[in-house]
């Protein structure tokens, strides 16, 4: 099985990624917990560029996330779930179309074809959408912010809106939780959508 967590920075998503893979380890599946970008090495290579890199192009940003994603896919993600594991993935195709597609304006279907291309298709069984408003979350990061960090609030808004697009466009692998409630609570939401409905 494959399950994504998408959110804003802020959102608690990784806090929940990992709440998650200990319950379901606890009942004795393997689990591999990944995140983008990054999760290969030439991943955190380009992690490190698109984060931490100067200024440029929006498309170069977006090709550059796909790259990372291209690899992951095929290095990681594949191979896991194909001997069984289940695959838990801090962010994915969504948070390309949300911030690069939606937040930087290169379009949802663009975006979502470019990353379609190179994913070979592959799409989450489950998507589980952390939903905060933007002012939260940008009062939630840390002073030492990255790039898209330092995007201006309205960056950050056309983000959330973005997923509460994709959240609406695919409500069949879409799991959308309160991520301002307390972290137990919102991992006993996780934690019974995916056993409802595995
Ligand atoms: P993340 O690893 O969640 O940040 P942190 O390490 O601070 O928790 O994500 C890094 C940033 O990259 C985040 O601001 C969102 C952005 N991003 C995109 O814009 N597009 C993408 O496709 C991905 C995967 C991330």
């Amino acid at each position: 099985m494959f399950i994504t967590f998408e959110g804003l920075d802020g959102s608690g998503k990784t806090t929940q990624v990992h709440l998650l893979a200990a319950r379901l380890e606890a009942e004795g599946a393997e689990i591999v917990i990944t995140r983008e970008p990054g999760g290969t090495p030439l991943g955190e290579e380009i992690r490190d560029l698109v984060l931490h890199g100067g200024d440029m192009a929006p498309w170069a940003e977006a090709a550059l996330y796909a790259a990372s994603r291209a690899q992951h896919v095929e290095e990681l993600i594949r191979p896991a779930l194909a001997r069984g594991a289940t695959v838990l993935c801090d962010r994915y195709v969504d948070s390309s179309v949300a911030y690069q597609g939606i937040a930087r304006g290169l379009g949802l279907e663009r975006v979502l074809e470019l990353n379609l291309a190179a994913v070979g298709g592959l799409m989450p069984d489950r998507t589980i959408l952390i939903d905060i408003e933007s002012g939260r979350a940008v009062a939630r990061m840390s002073e030492d912010r990255d790039r898209i960090e330092r995007e201006d609030d309205g960056f950050h808004g056309r983000a959330a809106d973005g997923y509460r697009q994709l959240a609406a466009r695919f409500p069949e692998r879409y799991v959308t939780v309160d991520g301002t409630v307390a972290p137990e609570l919102i991992a006993e939401e996780i934690y019974g959508a995916i056993r409802r409905n595995p």
